[in-house]
């Protein structure tokens, strides 16, 4: 049997903060047969990009890329906020649909030339998912697709990425 995902997908108005529509997908990841679906989804799109390595922004891209990193045998490596890192890194900054922060990723994570799928529960306006591609770029990694559970279109975040390869598994 099939799910229709978006029947687990919350929607909260206002939250973080006034004029936001939040779109949570705990509900989702709660149920074992949503979550496998949706995996295995993004799995079966990694297999035919021939990837060699899955980055995830912190934190809920860690929920997307993990699983399927672990189906496919392949590693993980993640992108993480300020201060979490150990040791030396490349760092990106980038504006959200609210506020603004930077990303770093280890600067061994990616060898040249490896083909990366780049994983995120969420696109929105584009602003993680361009400066993941960016970290992944600066290491010489070859982004060969993106793969989100959710995609808003109304911010347009796919304009930010032009050029790249995207799956997105639900559109509002
Ligand atoms: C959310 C979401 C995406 C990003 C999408 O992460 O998980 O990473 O925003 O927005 P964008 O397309 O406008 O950049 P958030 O920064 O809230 O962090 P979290 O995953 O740690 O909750
Ligand atoms: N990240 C950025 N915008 C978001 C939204 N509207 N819902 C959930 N996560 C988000």
């Amino acid at each position: 049997m099939t799910l229709n995902l978006k029947d687990y997908v919350a929607s909260y108005p206002d939250f973080p903060e006034p004029g936001v529509l939040f779109r949570d997908i705990s509900p989702l990841l709660e149920n074992g047969a949503a979550y496998h679906q949706a995996t295995n989804q993004i799995v079966d799109y990694a297999k035919q990009l021939n990837v060699d390595m899955v980055v995830g922004p912190e934190a809920r891209g860690f929920i997307v890329g993990c699983p399927v990193a672990y189906d496919l045998n392949i590693g993980f490596a993640p992108a993480r906020k300020k201060g979490k890192l150990p040791g030396q890194t490349v760092k990106a900054t980038y504006g959200l649909e609210y506020g603004e922060s930077s990303l770093y990723l280890h600067d061994d994570a990616i060898k040249p030339g490896q083909r990366v799928l780049v994983t995120d529960d969420l696109l929105a306006t584009g602003g993680t998912i361009a400066a993941t591609i960016q970290l992944v770029e600066d290491l010489g990694g070859v982004v060969a697709g993106t793969a989100f559970f959710v995609e808003l279109m109304d911010l347009k975040g796919r304009d930010q990425i032009k050029g790249y390869d995207i799956l997105s598994l639900m559109q509002y």
